[in-house]
């Protein structure tokens, strides 16, 4: 049996060395399924004639952002890079410190929750392509990211890289984003699966919530990604779920991702997210990266300490695990060498062009939000000339250094004084930044008094503020303190008000804040962390060369505790240091708002315009679907004001009586679209019946309820303009 083994093996060896050497095993991206079959065979061949040691350490890092490929016969490394918004600067093979190339400069697109307030998911398309050119031009076979995280709170330090509060937005615009990618030949890995909602803690913290609430609203957008999408990787998170590492999750990885979902990419763990080799081993684990290496188990194999290095071996050679176990994995490590570095026909990629700062400048432009306009302070002409003081360490600050992993090195970045200046020549600008992150009290004190003395004097204060991703501030690795504004912005903000009323907030975050000074100022602009278009996206903005359309991908609650996970105390929010329960349960954000009647500051999709729209002729194909139907409701917007721009129509629905419990209603359909002054538009949005259902606690599948619904129609959650009834029968 042995010999016959060995034999078919052997056999298999001249076949598969032509074929690499030959590049005979070349496979298309995109033609991957129809050629799985044949992919399928090659890669059961190579597996043949690999030993368990190489095989063993394709299954672990080999660096810190490389995993091994198989030298002998010339399979390739794997390289990975962060991150969602930018390609990260080179490390260092082995420590955290950065290798200090000089080839390594990129382009910062904005990050990913101002990609989501675009609402545009062609965008998303065009912002994956983009970044996947510059992750391929650096060589980079595996992009960490996009990161899905559904905003819980808004505390959380890392909300700035996730897509916002709703999974039917998350998936919408996660989808287009790693085709995008992938169509580079480099693979996405969708992090971080899953409900790594809060940094505190996020090492150990166990999250327990509803079957419910973890089908419903935390998994869908990483289902997106691995159905729709064809994610060809997946990071698994930090945190515990249901008391096992999220790394090496039988739930989470065997039952829902591997076998209910298909998945046949690779599973890859957060860096230093794994625990255990048992569970490593069987619960779903494809590739371990991050664990710290160890020169003293060898000089050169210093990563055969890892838990799938030495461990996983023994057990294979002594039997206690099978071979088997080991092959899966090989083979979808090598599916995903065939999707990347073994596709000889994947482009070249580029980085730092034009096209590359085009797309940064229309995604920053897009997602930019104006919430507040009382007067028409903005727009701005730039030929007016005015006395305009900028106060606020935000104007000057980079945005794209600091955060933790997605921290990038950029070719350039515009800060927003540089952008304004360069937009309006004629304005007289003055600058103090009014506080600073890093000063004391009596600095401080000087600060405030400089920006007030500037702010007298001027026709318009444009107050730039903010987080700043320094730790605690919208950072990795820890959570934001406080709700309110950091280094008593909100003092400053108020002292202004008293001395000048043409107020102009501009909001740098990527969370929600308190806004107590809401009322004393006439603009308010939420500007997300833009990358290198940063300034001259703002500065479009303000002067009207560019009508704002962005909405808000979360709510901004007037209060922490009006937030659904924070109202019920600290074994919701952030747990008792060991678990944490999910106690808010299916209604997260705009859905706990609602369905409790608790108004916030803003709303989620909510965005104002330069001008106005008006939607009317609202209706559904039918009054009454069956499952498989889909609801058809069409709209005309029209642009009843006097400038060109863009209205986001949202179709949220609802059921009244349900047998479960529901949010009051849930974004099911939107549309983007840009209407010239005075014309009108008609559309189209189109929801298949099976978004309306629940997941089922006691069957543990998706069911539709029968019975009448309703469909809210309007260009915010909390502005409807029509509602319509319909039977699903
Ligand atoms: C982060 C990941 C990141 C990885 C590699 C981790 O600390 O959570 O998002 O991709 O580091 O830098």
């Amino acid at each position: 049996m042995f010999i016959k083994y060995l034999q078919n093996r052997v056999l298999l060896i001249p076949f598969i060395l032509i074929a690499i050497l030959s590049n005979q095993i070349k496979v298309h991206s995109q033609s991957i399924n129809t050629n799985e079959v044949l992919l399928n065979t090659k890669i059961d061949s190579i597996i043949s004639i690999l030993t368990i040691e190489e095989k063993i350490a394709m299954c672990h890092a080999q660096s810190k952002f490389s995993s091994a490929g198989v030298p002998r016969i010339g399979i390739p490394e794997l390289w990975m890079s962060d991150g969602p918004h930018g390609i990260r600067p080179e490390m260092n093979w082995d420590n955290w410190n950065y290798a200090n190339w000089t080839n390594d400069y990129v382009t910062a697109f904005p990050a990913l929750t101002c990609l989501a307030a675009t609402f545009n998911p062609d965008l998303s398309k065009e912002y994956g392509v983009s970044l996947g050119e510059e992750a391929r031009y650096r060589k980079k076979d595996v992009l960490l990211g996009p990161g899905v995280n559904i905003y819980r709170t808004p505390l959380n330090g890392r909300n700035f890289e996730y897509l916002g509060e709703d999974p039917f937005l998350a998936s919408e615009m996660v989808v287009p984003y790693i085709h995008g990618v992938q169509q580079n030949g480099v693979a996405a890995c969708v992090k971080h699966y899953a409900l790594n909602n809060q940094e505190q803690w996020r090492g150990h913290i166990n999250v327990e919530v509803s079957d419910r609430a973890l089908h419903e609203i935390y998994l869908p957008a990483f289902k997106a990604a691995i159905i729709e999408g064809q994610s060809w990787s997946i990071m698994g998170a930090y945190n515990k779920f249901r008391g096992e590492h999220c790394c090496h999750n039988q739930i989470l990885l065997n039952d829902i991702l591997k076998n209910k979902w298909a998945f046949d990419g690779v599973v890859i763990s957060d860096w230093a997210g794994t625990h255990n080799t048992n569970q490593a081993i069987h619960n779903g684990l494809d590739i371990e990266m991050g664990t710290p290496s160890n020169k003293n188990i060898s000089k050169r194999y210093p990563y055969n300490n890892n838990f799938l290095g030495l461990s996983f071996l023994e057990k294979i050679n002594t039997g206690e695990v099978k071979e088997d176990i080991l092959n899966d994995k090989v083979k979808r490590i090598l599916r995903l060498m065939y999707r990347t570095t073994l596709n000889q026909d994947r482009p070249l990629g580029s980085i730092n062009n034009k096209a590359h700062s085009n797309t940064a400048y229309k995604v920053a432009t897009e997602g930019i939000v104006l919430l507040k306009n009382e007067d028409n302070l903005l727009p701005i002409d730039t030929h007016n000339n005015l006395n305009i003081a900028i106060i606020g360490e935000n104007a000057k600050k980079s945005m794209t250094i600091g955060g933790g992993s997605s921290e990038l090195k950029v070719a350039y970045e515009i800060s927003p004084i540089e952008g304004l200046k360069k937009h309006f020549k004629n304005v007289n600008f003055k600058f103090s930044s009014g506080y600073s992150s890093n000063a004391n009290e009596a600095e401080n004190y000087r600060l405030n008094n400089e920006a007030l003395s500037i702010a007298k004097e001027s026709d318009i204060v444009f107050f730039i503020g903010g987080l700043n991703k320094n730790s605690s501030q919208d950072s990795e690795g820890s959570d934001r303190q406080q709700y309110n504004l950091p280094y008593d912005q909100d003092g400053l903000i108020e002292s202004i008000s008293e001395v000048n009323k043409n107020i102009a907030v501009i909001l740098i975050s990527g969370n929600a804040i308190r806004m107590p000074w809401l009322s004393d100022v006439k603009t308010v602009m939420q500007s997300w962390y833009l990358g290198s278009e940063a300034g001259n996206a703002i500065a479009s903005i303000i002067s009207g060369e560019v009508n704002p359309s962005g909405k808000l991908p979360f709510t901004f609650p007037k209060k922490l505790m009006d937030n659904g996970a924070h109202y019920y105390g600290e074994l919701s929010y952030p747990g008792n240091g060991e678990t944490q329960f999910y106690k808010e349960d299916i209604l997260v954000g705009y859905r706990w708002h609602d369905t409790k009647k608790i108004t916030p500051n803003f709303a989620f999709g909510y965005g104002l315009s330069y001008t106005s729209f008006d939607l009317s002729k609202i209706n559904s194909d039918k009054k009454s679907y069956s499952s498989t139907d889909s609801i058809k409701i069409s709209c005309e917007v029209k642009n009843t004001g006097t400038l060109k721009g863009s209205e986001v129509v949202q179709v949220y629905i609802g059921k009244k009586n349900s047998k479960v419990k529901r949010a009051l209603k849930e974004l099911k359909g939107f549309k983007k679209i840009s209407v010239n002054e005075g014309k009108s538009k008609k559309i189209e949005i189109k929801i298949g019946v099976n978004k309306l259902a629940y997941y089922s606690e006691k069957k543990s599948e998706w069911n539709i309820e029968k019975g009448e619904y309703i469909i809210y129609v309007g260009n915010a959650s909390d502005n409807i303009t029509k509602e319509l009834k319909i039977t699903i029968i």
